[in-house]
């Protein structure tokens, strides 16, 4: 008892440890990217992204969940490049219309506002890429969650991949084994996985990216058996079985939705995880997952720490960086 306690509270800190040392020593630059580039070019640019973020999550508390989201789910499809960012036209396909992005990805207008203060203060700068890092980082902390030193210097991207969409990012039925294997081939382990899946800890759902839970999970016509069942209930009434609106939403994390904290894992603890991705991480039998989420349940400060490791990793992942690529002028398109 006294033992297990002693083994958790060194653990935590070596992980506060070795979060400060990251703090105080940002990685250097291994792959083009560090926390200065701009300090010539743009010194104010994070206060800007800041207070315009702060701004936008004044007036709704969700935007902050909803640019955490645009920030994976462009780093999962060639790199942090801001491909989600492009729009569609007669002759370009982006990434918008691909399926974890169609009707759900969103605060897209908030990059727009963000990217014309930065072009008003530096233009021709800084990429869309590094804008959603930075708008990552500041929603995190605006809902109460860790800070991080942002690396910087990514590039925008002449391109996009709805396939690399589809298929790079997870669906909210993968099983256990997929979610491993896509967040593997990101260079992402298990403990990324665990720690990322609780940016879940603010933002909102859909019915239809859990519905198949609450009715008929395996083709048997019975329910997600890991559900706690008031929770089922309560789900169940927000979202019919037939004939109704699919796109109603509800809190990832119902206990604080709009709060960066462990009530995330404290939830999956007693079967009300929202998507089955988010339960299976805890009910997945003697998995390294269950033991994290129970770790990390009871552990802010060690979550703190290594979800800003694991974000910092994500937002490293394959870098477009000088000479490719280029600094969009607008977002939304290539120059
Ligand atoms: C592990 C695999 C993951 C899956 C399967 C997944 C799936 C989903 C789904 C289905 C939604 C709701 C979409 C909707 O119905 O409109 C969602 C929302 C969200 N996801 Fe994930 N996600 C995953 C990982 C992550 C990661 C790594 C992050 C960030 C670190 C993240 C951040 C969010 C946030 C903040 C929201 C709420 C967005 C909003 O309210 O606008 N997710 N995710
Ligand atoms: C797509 O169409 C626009 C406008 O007609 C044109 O300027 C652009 O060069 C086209 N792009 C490609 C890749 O063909
Ligand atoms: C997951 O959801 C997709 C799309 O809703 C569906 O086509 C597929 O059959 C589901 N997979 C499993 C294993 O239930
Ligand atoms: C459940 O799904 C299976 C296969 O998709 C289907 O054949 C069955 O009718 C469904 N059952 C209910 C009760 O909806
Ligand atoms: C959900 O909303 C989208 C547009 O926001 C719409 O195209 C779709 O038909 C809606 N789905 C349902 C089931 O109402």
């Amino acid at each position: 008892m006294g033992q297990m306690e002693n083994t958790s509270t060194s653990l935590v800190l070596m992980l506060v440890g070795s979060a400060l040392m990251l703090w105080f020593h940002p990685i250097q630059a291994q792959n083009g990217l560090f926390h200065d580039y701009y300090a010539k070019s743009c010194p104010k640019v994070e206060a800007i992204i800041q207070s315009v973020v702060a701004k936008a999550v004044k007036k709704e508390a969700r935007i902050a969940a909803s640019l955490l989201r645009l920030h994976f789910h462009d780093c999962f499809v060639k790199g942090c490049d801001a491909s989600l960012l492009l729009d569609d036209t007669s002759n370009f396909t982006g990434e918008k219309t691909a399926n974890p992005n169609r009707n759900s990805a969103r605060g897209f207008n908030v990059v727009d506002n963000i990217k014309s203060a930065v072009e008003k203060a530096c233009p021709g700068v800084v990429s869309c890429a590094d804008i959603l890092a930075v708008a990552a980082r500041d929603s995190v902390l605006i809902s109460g969650g860790p800070s991080w030193v942002v690396p910087l210097g990514r590039r925008d991207s002449r391109g996009a991949s709805i396939q690399g969409a589809n298929n790079n990012i997870p669906q909210p039925n993968s099983t256990h084994q997929t979610l491993e294997t896509k967040f593997k081939l990101k260079g992402l382990n298990v403990v990324d996985l665990v720690v990322l899946s609780a940016g879940h800890t603010i933002g909102l759902s859909r019915c239809t990216s859990f519905k198949q839970r609450l009715y008929n999970l395996t083709g048997n016509g019975k329910p997600d058996p890991t559900v706690d069942q008031g929770y089922l209930k309560q789900l169940r009434t927000l979202c019919p079985q037939t004939g109704t609106d699919d796109n109603q939403t509800t809190p990832l994390d119902p206990v604080s939705p709009t709060k960066f904290d462990t009530n995330y894992f404290k939830n999956l603890e007693v079967g009300r995880g929202l998507l089955i991705t988010d339960e299976i991480l805890y009910t997945t039998k003697g998995s390294e997952t269950a033991a994290l989420v129970k770790f990390y349940a009871r552990h802010s400060q060690a979550f703190f720490q290594q979800f800003a490791k694991s974000i910092i990793k994500m937002g490293n992942i394959t870098p477009l960086i000088k000479p490719r690529g280029e600094i969009r002028k607008n977002c939304r398109k290539m120059n």
